[in-house]
């Protein structure tokens, strides 16, 4: 297996022909990108690294660009309830298909962006999101660190005071060491100057069979990323996954302490 030398995922890649519209993913191939992260974090690393930084019990959370609600479904039996919010109506969807299968009741599914959030203030204890707010570096180009502070100013405004946001991105597919994709490094610095503090696991795929591996990996990734794939009868791709988190408190004292500013 390679050793982080391919094109870290997202499909940043530079060579258009291989470029994957994950917009069109988004809009129209739920099920299969849920086939796809159905495979991921095999050995269930996520949920441990993210109770190392809270405990969950008795939180209402915003999961933030659920998709097909991968982190509502995980963190749904462990807290309060979980609002599921994403700019496609497509993917919250399958999400509300997998959570009412889940029978827990305490869940529900908004479509909305990250910049102009449904909710009231002060009305969550959590906000996380995974693998989402890249795409307003990605799809904002120029423009990401404003679209990004948007995003920021609305995660704030919907956090109870002792609230707390996690963002979880990718530190490289087909990756066994973490790794910054190019287009995110500025992002992630960005996070970091803003006082998140950072740590990563593995969050590796393994398929059933070598058919679906390349099935599947072709789909999201491309074909590049074909020679990632390991040769293990249930094949594994080496996923590196960064998570970054703060409190509200920390933002406001950051802020305070930078500017001046009280917000
Ligand atoms: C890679 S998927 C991640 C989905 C899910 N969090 C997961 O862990 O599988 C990215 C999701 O972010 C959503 N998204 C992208 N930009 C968004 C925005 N500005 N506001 C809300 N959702 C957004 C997309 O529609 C898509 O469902």
């Amino acid at each position: 297996m390679s050793k982080g030398l391919h094109t870290p995922s997202l499909c940043l890649l530079n060579n258009p022909t291989d470029m994957i519209d994950h917009k069109k993913v988004y809009q129209q191939e739920g099920a299969q990108y849920q086939r796809l992260v159905d495979r991921e974090d095999y050995r269930e690393n996520l949920l441990p690294a993210l109770e190392k930084i809270l405990t969950f019990k008795g939180l209402d959370v915003l999961d933030l660009g659920s998709g097909t609600g991968r982190l509502a479904h995980l963190l749904a039996p462990h807290v309060r309830s979980v609002h599921a919010l994403d700019l496609s109506p497509h993917m919250l969807g399958v999400a509300a298909e997998r959570l009412r299968n889940q029978d827990l009741g305490n869940w529900q599914v908004t479509a909305g962006d990250h910049r102009c959030l449904p909710l009231e203030d002060n009305s969550v204890d959590l906000v996380v999101s995974g693998w989402s707010i890249c795409y307003l570096v990605v799809w904002e180009d120029k423009k990401w660190k404003g679209e990004l502070e948007s995003a920021l100013l609305e995660i704030r405004r919907v956090l109870r005071p002792e609230g707390k946001i996690i963002i979880i991105e990718t530190l490289g597919t087909g990756n066994e060491l973490p790794e910054e994709p190019d287009k995110l490094r500025e992002y992630f610095g960005f996070l970091e100057h803003k006082g998140f503090q950072r740590s990563w696991i593995r969050t590796d795929y393994r398929f059933d069979s070598h058919r679906e591996a390349r099935e599947l990996v072709d789909f999201f990734f491309g074909k590049e990323m074909l020679n990632n794939i390991g040769k293990e009868p249930q094949p594994i791709l080496p996923e590196c996954t960064g998570i970054w988190w703060q409190r509200l408190r920390e933002i406001r004292e950051t802020c305070r302490s930078s500017n001046g500013v009280k917000i």
